[in-house]
């Protein structure tokens, strides 16, 4: 079981993403690498990345997480094509404009929908073909954000708090099938997703966030915080009375 794992295709959902490339360049050595993403045709260098790596082959594929219905197709498809998925990492996700999203519905929906909504929708239907192989591993990245979610912003926070949640119980119901569902809690990632924003204490870049993922995988653990010592500070997180808490910068 172990051996189809670590040999099986991975797979990364949001091919173009910072720490998603980060994850599939340090497990590419030797394995098959498929790059799932909007506007799969312009992916050249991301392509280029992974192969560089030691990836024996290394495929691009469109995948629009917000098209939910397309889910199942593609990962059945995929899993079809390539005798299985080894490990899938869930790398797609937006921050949003928070300052819209207090106003503007449509807008919070909509990271919402992407942060939450067509990640149950993936982590459903992978849950499914993995627990039916009998082996695989999910990476899915959730964030200090919704440990204990900030007003600055709670939307995105929202939808990773809803995120963890999710994770923790698919987690929970696939312990004992093969199957290892990793949730990732990063704090502050310095990189694109955070352009412009002043780093938080305890921030850290793509490649650590990475190194730990994959530290983590080679565990067989469910869970871990990037860095490590952000584990005590989501236990003191939940000890600030309210009135301060609402004062907390993003
Ligand atoms: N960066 C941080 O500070 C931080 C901290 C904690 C957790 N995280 C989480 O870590 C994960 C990876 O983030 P990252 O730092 O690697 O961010 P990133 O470099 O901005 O990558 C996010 C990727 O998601 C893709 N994406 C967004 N909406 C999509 C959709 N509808 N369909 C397909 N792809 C879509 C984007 O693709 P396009 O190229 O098509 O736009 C982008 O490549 C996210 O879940 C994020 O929330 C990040």
């Amino acid at each position: 079981m172990g051996t189809q794992t670590s040999d099986g295709p991975v797979l990364v959902l949001g091919g173009r993403s910072e720490i998603g490339l980060e994850v599939a360049r340090r497990l590419a050595p030797g394995r098959v690498v498929i790059l799932a993403a909007r506007r799969a045709g312009i992916l050249d260098s991301e392509i280029e990345q992974v192969r560089a790596a030691g990836a024996s082959a290394v495929h691009a594929v469109e995948f629009d997480a917000d098209d939910t219905a397309t889910h199942a197709p593609l990962l059945e498809k995929l899993a079809a094509e390539h005798g299985g998925i080894g490990t899938a990492v869930l790398a797609f996700g937006v921050l949003g404009d928070q300052d819209r999203a207090e106003s503007d519905p449509a807008h919070a929906v909509a990271v919402v929908h992407t942060d939450y909504v067509a990640q149950v929708s993936v982590l459903t239907t992978l849950a499914t073909l993995l627990r039916a192989q009998g082996f695989g591993q999910i990476v899915v990245f959730g964030s200090i954000a919704g440990v204990r979610v900030r007003r600055a912003n709670y939307v995105y926070g929202s939808a990773k708090a809803g995120l963890h949640g999710f994770a923790a119980g698919l987690g929970d119901a696939l312990h004992g099938t093969g199957v290892q569902l990793l949730l990732v809690r990063p704090g502050f990632v310095i990189g694109r997703m955070t352009t412009g924003m002043d780093p938080a204490p305890m921030s850290s870049t793509p490649g650590q966030v990475a190194d730990a993922v994959v530290r983590a995988l080679g565990k067989g653990a469910t869970r871990v915080a990037v860095p490590g010592r952000l584990n005590v500070a989501f236990f003191v997180m939940g000890l600030i009375p309210q009135f301060m808490w609402r004062r907390m910068p993003r």
